[in-house]
């Protein structure tokens, strides 16, 4: 028999989502207007012109979602907080009816004993704010606390885990640099500007959280990738790699472990770079919990002579390895390499990986079943990675897959399916793909082949 390694007990077996991906009923009990659907509706933003105002029906479904759930074997459910719901306009007053839904939702995970991870923010900044400056200003950050404050007050007896922002890089440098996710900016100042201020509303929402929600477990979900240098051999290549380390990976990782901005990067934005004011950085530093780690693929880095950044990125060819349908490629050692360096040069612990899995074209149900053997073998070779890591010193205490079901995937639409849990759009049923049923006997039995 194979040598397995066991998962540490304890280790926390879940599933992720987000509110606009999910949720549709976007003009229900008094929900605003948020920067993705203003976004998702302005023609070509998005693919096929798609948009989240019906998505997996999910603020209606959540009952049946739960079920799902349980069939899986989840010990816990990631989901997020859609801030529109809860303070429409941005500025109080709080909208009692759209923190009503996620009360029942948490009552209905805890019946079904499921453990509760939400994010406070995952994208879906209220338009009112975006109107008024969004992330590029700072008086964003205080908006961002009444809103936590809101949210916190009221769930906080029973949620304990609290995840402040998902993926600040994504949302500064996708949604400010490249124009390609709401609100849809290109300017790299706003983007920086919007880094630091996702920063500052993350450091100081952390003691707001601790005291509404007594035994809290705070902390942040960054998206780590490391830079693969395309020619190790070349001194270009490799100081390109760093920079991208730097831009993807340090600019984040450095102020929250307390060491401020990195002064290469620095160098690299000059005058772009954020006002930090006396205090920001001893906010951003404040002690966490936990640090969520959603990992999907390493960027392979050359030199670039022209062009903002003195790098450019690939994230799929090189070497042949299989593709996503996203263009991905498959690296799981990257995981393992990330989780190492975490441990190694942040002495990050406990760690938790929020988000991991792949898009494929999957076949359509048949008879009630979803042959999606890629993906398994994502996961497969991606748990064994963590696996690794755990057994060389790595403080990882559980995996969140991405996602539970498919979903809206923001400039993609409905055209990628992430979910372990196949969705018809038109009909609303799920399948659980072969992909999920492996999950969950992945779960139940609790261990790795050690390979
Ligand atoms: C991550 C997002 C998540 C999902 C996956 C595929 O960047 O956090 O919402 O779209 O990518």
């Amino acid at each position: 028999m194979a040598e397995t390694i066991a998962f540490p007990p304890g280790f926390v077996w879940g599933a992720a989502t987000a509110s606009y991906q999910i949720e549709g009923a976007v003009d229900e009990d008094g929900r605003g207007e948020s920067i993705w659907d203003r976004f998702s509706h302005t023609p070509s933003k998005v693919a096929n012109g798609d948009t989240g105002d019906v998505a997996c029906d999910h603020y209606h479904r959540w009952r049946e979602d739960i079920a799902l759930m349980g069939q899986l074997g989840l010990d816990a459910y990631r989901f997020s907080i859609a801030w529109p719901r809860v303070v429409p306009t941005g500025q109080v007053p709080v909208n009692h009816l759209g923190l009503d839904f996620y009360d029942r939702l948490v009552d209905g995970l805890l019946e079904a004993g499921i453990t509760p991870w939400a994010t406070l923010y995952h994208w879906d900044l209220p338009q009112a704010l975006q109107d008024a400056g969004g992330w590029p200003a700072r008086d964003t950050v205080e908006a961002f606390l009444i809103y936590a404050d809101a949210v916190t007050r009221r769930l906080g007896d029973r949620v304990t885990n609290w995840i402040t922002f998902n993926e600040p890089w994504v949302a500064s440098i996708i949604g400010h640099l490249w124009g390609v996710h709401a609100p849809g900016l290109t300017d790299l100042s706003a983007a920086l500007a919007t880094s630091h201020h996702l920063l500052l509303a993350h450091g100081l929402a952390v003691p707001l959280i601790r005291a509404n929600s007594p035994g809290a477990q705070v902390g942040i979900t960054l998206n780590l990738a490391p830079g693969v240098p395309d020619n190790p051999a070349d001194e270009s290549s490799v100081a390109a790699a760093r920079s991208f380390d730097g831009y993807m990976n340090r600019w984040f990782l450095d102020p929250i472990a307390g060491r401020g901005y990195p002064e290469d990067m620095l160098a690299i934005y000059g005058d772009a770079a954020p006002d930090v004011r006396e205090g920001d950085l001893a906010a951003i530093a404040a002690p966490t919990d936990f640090l969520g780690v959603n990992y999907y693929f390493p960027a392979h880095v050359s030199a670039a002579t022209e062009g903002l950044m003195p790098f450019t990125m690939a994230m799929g060819e090189p070497g042949g390895e299989s593709l996503t349908a996203m263009g991905w490629t498959v690296e799981p050692d990257s995981l393992e390499d990330i989780l190492l360096r975490l441990t190694r040069e942040y002495d990050a612990k406990p760690i938790y990986i929020t988000e991991n899995g792949a898009a494929y074209d999957d076949p359509d149900p048949v008879d009630g079943r979803v042959a999606d053997p890629e993906r398994i073998a994502y996961y497969d070779g991606h748990l064994r990675a963590c696996a690794r890591a755990i057994a060389a010193g790595a403080d990882l205490r559980g995996y969140f897959a991405w996602s539970l079901m498919d979903n809206f995937d923001w400039s993609e639409g409905y055209s990628k399916r992430f979910g372990i849990t196949h969705v018809n759009y038109e009909t609303q049923e799920r399948t659980i793909k072969d992909s999920g049923l492996w999950y969950r006997d992945q779960i139940a039995a609790n261990v790795m082949p050690s390979g």
